[in-house]
C-alpha cells in the first residue's frame, strides 16, 4: 500500500510543494476528527518544525455551530478524512473555499465530498477501510503528510527515508505473533497512560485511541512533558503506561521518563528501537527496523495497532466491530 502510494502520489505531491514555496501561506490549519486528527497533530509538529510557519488544528464547531468566520483568505487548510465525509471537515473547507482559503483534502475516496471539495486531492490508495477502527488509512494519512511537508520543506531525511518505509512497514508487522503473546499479560487491564514526545504524540493519541475502541479501555494520551504538569500523581505501582520512544530528539527525555516511571513501580510498556530504553521496560515491544525520526510515526503505531488488535480479541471482543460505532460518524 504505502509503495503504490508512494509512486502514485509523489508527481501531484511535488507540484503542490513547489506552488507552496512559490506562494507560501501565512500559516496552515488542519481540520480533522479522530484518527485523521490524530494524523493532523502529526501534521502540525511537521509543518512547524521543518516549514518554520505556525500551524493549528481547527475546532469545527466554531464554523459550524457558532457560525464565525475565522479568518483563512492567506491560509493552507489541510482536511483529513480517510472516509472523505466527516461532514463539519467538509463544511470547513467550504468555509475556507468561500473565503479565498487553498484547500487541501487527504482522503482515501477519490470520489468523496471532501475530494469535490477541496482545490487539491491527495489520495491514500489504501483499498476500503472495512473495520470501523481506522489503521491502514492512519499509515497513509502520516505518510502522505510527511512526504507533502517534506517536499515543500525540502527536508532530505523524508525523501532519502521514504524508500526504507514499506521494508519498516513488513518487518514491523512480521512481530505481530510476540506481541498477540504479550497482549495477553493485559487481558485484566483497566485502563492506561499513553505517552511521547514531539512527532510521536501523535502516535501516543492514535494508540490510546484504539485501546478505547477497541479494547474498550480507558486509554489517556499526554505528552510526557504535561505528563510531569500533574497527571504523573496518579502513576502508582502496576500502573500501565506504554511510552513510545524511537531514535530522536525526544530520546533522551524519553529515557528519562521512563526511569522514573519504572521507580514508581509502573507497568511500563515500551515501543522503541533503542536497548537501552527498551532494557528498563516491563514488556518491550522492540521496533525491529528504524526509520529516521521523521518517518518514525509511520511505523511506531503498527504494535500499538496489533497490540490493540490481539487485546481485544483476548478480552472477547471483535476489534472489527466496536460496540456502538459505525464507519463514519456524523457530527456538526
Ligand atoms: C477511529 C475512527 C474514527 C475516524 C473519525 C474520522 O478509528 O475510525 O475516529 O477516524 O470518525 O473519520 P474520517 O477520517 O473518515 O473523517
Amino acid at each position: 500500500m504505502v509503495a503504490r502510494l508512494l509512486d502514485a502520489e509523489w508527481p501531484r505531491l511535488r507540484r503542490l510543494a513547489a506552488r507552496l514555496r512559490r506562494r507560501p501561506p501565512r500559516l496552515v490549519v488542519f481540520v480533522a476528527r479522530g484518527t485523521s486528527d490524530n494524523a493532523a497533530t502529526l501534521g502540525k509538529y511537521l509543518v512547524e518544525s521543518l516549514t518554520g510557519l505556525p500551524a493549528s488544528l481547527a475546532a469545527p464547531s466554531v464554523v459550524t455551530l457558532y457560525g464565525a468566520r475565522p479568518r483563512l483568505r492567506d491560509a493552507l487548510v489541510l482536511a483529513v478524512s480517510q472516509s472523505g465525509r466527516s461532514t463539519d471537515v467538509v463544511e470547513f473547507v467550504e468555509e475556507a473555499r468561500r473565503q479565498g482559503g487553498l484547500t487541501v483534502g487527504i482522503t482515501n475516496d477519490a470520489r468523496s465530498p471532501l475530494a469535490r471539495t477541496a482545490h487539491e486531492t491527495l489520495l491514500c490508495r489504501a483499498g476500503p477501510e472495512r473495520s470501523v477502527a481506522a489503521t491502514k488509512t492512519y499509515v497513509a494519512e502520516v505518510a502522505l503528510l510527511t512526504l507533502l511537508v517534506g517536499a515543500w520543506a525540502r527536508a532530505r531525511e523524508v525523501e532519502q527515508g521514504a524508500g526504507a518505509l514499506p521494508d519498516a512497514l513488513a518487518a514491523t508487522l512480521k512481530m505481530e505473533d510476540e506481541i498477540a503473546a504479550r497482549a495477553e499479560r493485559y487481558r485484566y487491564m483497566q485502563g492506561c497512560l499513553v505517552t511521547s514526545r514531539g512527532y510521536n504524540y501523535a502516535t501516543a493519541k492514535e494508540a490510546a485511541l484504539k485501546l478505547k475502541e477497541t479494547c474498550y479501555l480507558p486509554a489517556e494520551a499526554l505528552s510526557s512533558a504535561d505528563l510531569l504538569h500533574g497527571p504523573i500523581a496518579i502513576v502508582e505501582r502496576d500502573f500501565p503506561v506504554m511510552v513510545i520512544a524511537p531514535s530522536g530528539v525526544p530520546l533522551a527525555h524519553l529515557r528519562q521518563i521512563t526511569a522514573r516511571l519504572a521507580a514508581r513501580g509502573a507497568e511500563t510498556m515500551v515501543i522503541s528501537d533503542d536497548a537501552e530504553i527498551l532494557a528498563r521496560a516491563k514488556v518491550a515491544l522492540p521496533l525491529v527496523a528504524p526509520v529516521p525520526e521523521v518517518w518514525s510515526p509511520a511505523v511506531a503505531i503498527v504494535p500499538a495497532q496489533l497490540l490493540s488488535l490481539h487485546l481485544a480479541v483476548a478480552r472477547g471482543f471483535d476489534p472489527d466491530r466496536p460496540r456502538g460505532l459505525r464507519k463514519v460518524t456524523f457530527t456538526r
